[in-house]
């Protein structure tokens, strides 16, 4: 693993200035569902509607809220058009990593000039609260990125929908702050050319690298490489299969989300042991690791703060490097099909991936593949 994390590119050459990560939005099968689970199991809140009730015919979207982090759950309202298509191919899945910046014209602009394909030119939507110029360009498979500017905008979220007042009576927060980084899978031999993507395109640059030697287990492998934006706010891991004995949990992924995707969405907290008791007892399912992994734990990772035995119980997981430590877990699968699924991660000074975890996380992500069939 290279650490380049302090290569850092001043604002006066960053090309595509993002202030974060806006929102992510979801097509799904059934947004009011889908809506459900994440207030209630990840304690967000329901902040915001449109539909039919708003004046948008053709589709319903909520948006539920934690801290900084937004999702936005939409569904199709009939059979025909680019959401249902994509629920049918993909299952519900992330259709857009939207990200915050002053400028959307400038962004689509500097990006498709870069060889970025546009998917939405620079638009404006107005209503009463001001206006916000979004844009849009594909990124791998069916996965966009959207540029959002909202300065000149005062309303809850966009224009078009309908903020929901008051409190939310299924939402049971949890402590998860804001999106720390978001992985894609690519193809067989696709990593390198999305690398070339995000630096030549987006003027992002290599943050860490890992491959198969760091990361492959008896049957799994895979190459990983960290691209982060130039204020390191947004961070996009990516990923390849690599040969290995069986079938890759990556290849797992390609062959049920059929092609790239959003593997994961990695959200910050505070407090990883009280945000990961809320979860479990809200009825998030955790991958477990042996409980040997704890028995060298302090050898492995000197001291921590957290209990070892609350740790241990809850199987959330350590990795030290040279600037301090991290913790982290990942949740199974949200859906049926094995696609998309979350980490719940809190650093304590180290802006590592957790390497030190590959090996006994991927051991356990292949043990529920191989009770899936899919080893
Ligand atoms: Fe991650």
């Amino acid at each position: 693993m290279q650490q380049l994390a302090d290569q850092v590119v001043s604002a006066s050459t960053d090309f595509l200035p993002l202030n974060g990560t806006d929102y992510v939005e979801f097509y799904v099968g059934n947004a009011r569902q889908a809506a459900y689970y994440y207030r209630a199991a990840f304690g967000m809140k329901l902040v915001a509607y449109r539909g039919p009730e708003t004046g948008t015919r053709d589709r319903a979207s909520y948006l539920v809220q934690q801290d900084k982090i937004r999702f936005v759950l939409t569904t199709a309202l009939s059979p025909d058009g680019e959401i249902a298509d994509h629920v049918k191919l993909h299952g519900d899945g992330v259709h857009e990593i939207a990200l915050w910046v002053d400028d959307a014209a400038s962004a689509y602009r500097e990006t498709t000039k870069r060889g970025a394909r546009g998917v939405l030119e620079p638009t404006v939507h107005k209503d009463e609260h001001g206006e916000v110029r979004i844009s849009a360009i594909a990124a791998y498979g069916d996965t966009l990125h959207g540029f959002i500017e909202r300065k000149n905008y005062r309303g809850v979220f966009l224009p078009g929908f309908r903020a929901v007042d008051g409190d939310d009576p299924v939402s049971r927060p949890v402590g998860l702050k804001y999106i720390d980084h978001m992985v894609g899978n690519v193809g067989w031999g696709q990593m390198n050319a999305w690398v070339g993507f995000y630096r030549d395109v987006m003027g992002f640059q290599l943050y860490q690298h890992f491959d198969d030697k760091d990361i492959s287990t008896e049957y799994s492998a895979l190459m990983s490489k960290v691209m982060s934006n130039g204020n390191g706010r947004v961070k996009f891991p990516i990923n390849e299969p690599a040969t290995g004995k069986r079938k890759s949990q990556i290849e797992e992924y390609l062959e049920f989300y059929h092609g790239p995707g959003v593997q994961h969405i990695a959200m910050a907290t505070d407090d990883i042991i009280g945000t990961v008791s809320k979860l479990r007892a809200q009825g998030i399912e955790f991958l477990r690791v042996p409980t040997t992994y704890y028995d060298d734990l302090v050898e492995r990772c000197g001291k921590i703060d957290e209990p070892v035995d609350q740790l241990a119980d809850l199987g959330i997981l350590v990795d030290r490097d040279d600037e301090g430590y991290m913790l982290q877990i990942f949740t199974k699968p949200v859906e049926d099909r094995p696609t998309l699924f979350y980490e719940v991660i809190q650093r304590k000074g180290s802006r590592s991936f957790g390497k030190g975890n590959f090996k006994a996380l991927f051991e356990a992500i292949e043990r529920e593949q191989g009770l899936r069939g899919n080893l």
